[in-house]
């Protein structure tokens, strides 16, 4: 190892907002023990893949990225690691098939991250080749004692849980992040603390059950108030509460906390009740309309998002048209809408054929897709000509004339840096004027 200059790494995430928050404590760990990060991949003598494993494509991305290494790895001497949900759950595929890998840490193993790493650079000096591996599962890692190293200045991640017990059927969270546990309270409010004291506006609380959450006499509305009182934090989310169990505590908590967003996302899956059972939901159709009902009485102006998943196995074109009627029914404001896609070892893969054929579950998803973006923009125009609490985030994506920010309810709201000029983290009143499917554009209120 060059002793001069610390070894640099450059560091990819994919997937979700946990592996986000994940990526941070990689960053963390490693810049404890000497490791430097750079945003320039050509200059890194480590490249690290936080990767996913919940939909074929999300692995597809990560096969074309690795294949891109390899011409890299000719070049120079480089240490390339896979982290995250696919090294947990492909680790015989990724150590089999692809040569090129060097460090594989699962999602609980990222303490040995340092160390793998050392020992990978050492042997790639002396010019073996060892593959550097730590995939076992934890019931107890939270990482509590690891500050993350964040990036983004106005929303910071705070996992408060880890893995998930619920095994979905569809679903491969449960194998590739293992146990549910839940982290101190204590320690999940000194972290939005810290946030609040660098800066940070808004907290987003993680888990992929927020509602299991439990830590003695702490469940998760609770835990949600706590955080919500820190001083400096003016909006504090939370993703996802599972549909089945949803407390009156926690609708309450979202319904009177100032801080506390008016949006709440609200995975269906599916409108049918025998493919949520199937899926192993355990809630009815019924049932998710029920508590629909509930949320919009208590918080009419509430902003609902949802997951959505076509074409599992068996669905007939009758149970697909339920879904698509609950859709109409619902009318989100926004949903997320995805082609079944079968995970090796879920219990959906052992026990049923992925039958429903490709060009079926597109038709499907462009279905959905059109209902829904029809859905939204009616849902946007609703807030034509009203004023808005928007925090600002920073460069439109189109164009650096204009700014964006989110709404309460999380919808993007864009408008032009010359009529409102504003700096990333601040709170502004935006008038609504014109709006798409995805965005609201606002000017000064008159
Ligand atoms: N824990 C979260 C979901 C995390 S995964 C929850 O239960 O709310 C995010 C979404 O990916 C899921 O809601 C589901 O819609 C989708 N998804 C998960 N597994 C999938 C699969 N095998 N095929 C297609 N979509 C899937
Ligand atoms: Fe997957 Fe279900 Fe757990 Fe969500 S709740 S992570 S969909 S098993
Ligand atoms: Fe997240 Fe993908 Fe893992 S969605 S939990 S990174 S499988």
């Amino acid at each position: 190892m060059n002793q001069q200059r610390p070894p640099q790494v450059h560091l990819e995430t994919f997937g979700c907002q946990m592996n986000e928050y994940d990526s941070e404590l990689v960053r963390s760990l490693l810049t404890r023990d000497g490791f430097a990060f750079t945003d320039d991949r050509e200059r890194a003598d480590v490249i690290l893949m936080n990767t996913c494993a919940i939909r074929e494509n999300a692995h597809n991305k990560v096969y074309t990225h690795l294949s891109d290494l390899r011409a890299l790895k000719r070049q120079r001497p480089l240490v390339v690691g896979v982290l995250g949900c696919m090294a947990q759950n492909l680790k015989e595929e990724l150590t089999e098939k692809e040569p090129l890998v060097d460090v594989l840490a699962g999602p609980d193993s990222y303490r040995h991250l340092p160390g793998l790493i050392t020992k990978a650079m050492e042997s790639q000096e002396q010019g073996e080749l060892r593959r550097q591996m730590a995939v076992d599962l934890s019931e107890y890692e939270t990482y509590d004692d690891v500050a993350p190293d964040r990036r983004d200045g106005v929303n910071a991640w705070i996992a408060v849980m880890r893995g998930c017990d619920n095994f979905c059927s569809f679903c491969v969270v449960p194998y590739t992040r293992g146990r549910e546990r839940s982290r101190e309270p204590e320690g999940i409010v000194a972290e939005a603390r810290l946030a609040a004291a660098k800066g940070f506006k808004q907290v987003t609380l993680l888990g992929q059950n927020v509602n299991s959450y439990r830590h003695g006499d702490w469940d998760f509305a609770r835990l949600l108030v706590a955080v919500a009182d820190v001083p400096g934090i003016e909006r504090v989310r939370f993703t996802s509460p599972h549909p089945k169990d949803f407390p009156a505590a926690l609708l309450e908590a979202v319904v009177s906390h100032p801080r506390i967003c008016k949006h709440i996302h609200l995975p269906v899956q599916s409108g049918n009740d025998r493919i949520l059972n199937l899926m192993s939901r355990t809630y009815s159709r019924s049932a998710y309309l029920g508590l629909v009902d509930q949320i919009r009485s208590s918080c009419p102006d509430i902003v609902l998002t949802t997951d959505v998943i076509a074409g599992f196995c068996s669905e007939s074109d009758e149970e697909f048209s339920d879904t698509y009627r609950l859709l109409e029914e619902v009318r989100y404001h926004a949903a997320f809408i995805f082609k079944y896609s079968e995970r090796k070892n879920t219990i959906a893969a052992r026990k049923w054929p992925d039958d429903i054929p490709e060009t079926v579950k597109s038709e499907r998803v462009t279905a959905l897709a059109d209902l829904q973006r029809r859905i939204s923009h009616e849902r946007n125009r609703a807030y034509l000509g009203t004023t808005l609490s928007v925090l600002v985030e920073g460069d439109a994506k189109r164009s650096s004339l204009q700014s964006k920010g989110k709404s309460d309810g999380n919808i993007t709201v864009v408008w032009s840096k010359k009529s409102v000029p504003a700096d990333p983290g601040q709170m502004i009143q935006l008038s609504v004027y014109d709006c798409s499917a995805s965005t609201l554009y606002a000017a000064p209120p008159a």
